[in-house]
């Protein structure tokens, strides 16, 4: 499967579902969705926090846990961070992400 879909829902409780490439980040599948609610200022370098996104715990567990570095960024965000907060661009889509649910947070600044 070389394409997944993932869907946000913004703080407002509006849902967007967006295709996303198996090997891309899920901040670069929101950005070419044209999703707003990620900045990700910094291209998805790790410097910005800015692509902050709240995963359910079911799917959070599926992932590999934050390394140090996102770790640290995530006490950046602008949003409170929250025990499922990522880093959206730390996230690589693979097929067994088929179906995730991101919510956004209410501001990214
Ligand atoms: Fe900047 Fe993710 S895009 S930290």
């Amino acid at each position: 499967m070389d394409l997944v879909h993932v869907t946000f829902t913004t703080a407002a409780g509006a849902t967007q579902r967006v295709p996303a490439r198996v090997g891309e980040s899920l901040m670069l599948a929101a950005q070419r969705a044209g999703l707003d609610g990620i900045a990700a200022d910094c291209g998805g370098c790790l410097s910005c926090a800015t692509c902050h996104v709240y995963l359910p715990d079911d799917w959070a567990a599926r992932l590999h846990a934050p390394d140090a570095d996102e770790d640290a960024m995530l006490e950046l965000t602008a949003a409170e961070r929250r025990p499922g907060s990522r880093l959206a661009c730390q996230i690589p889509i693979t097929a067994a992400l088929d179906g995730l649910q991101a919510q956004l947070p209410d501001r990214q600044y």
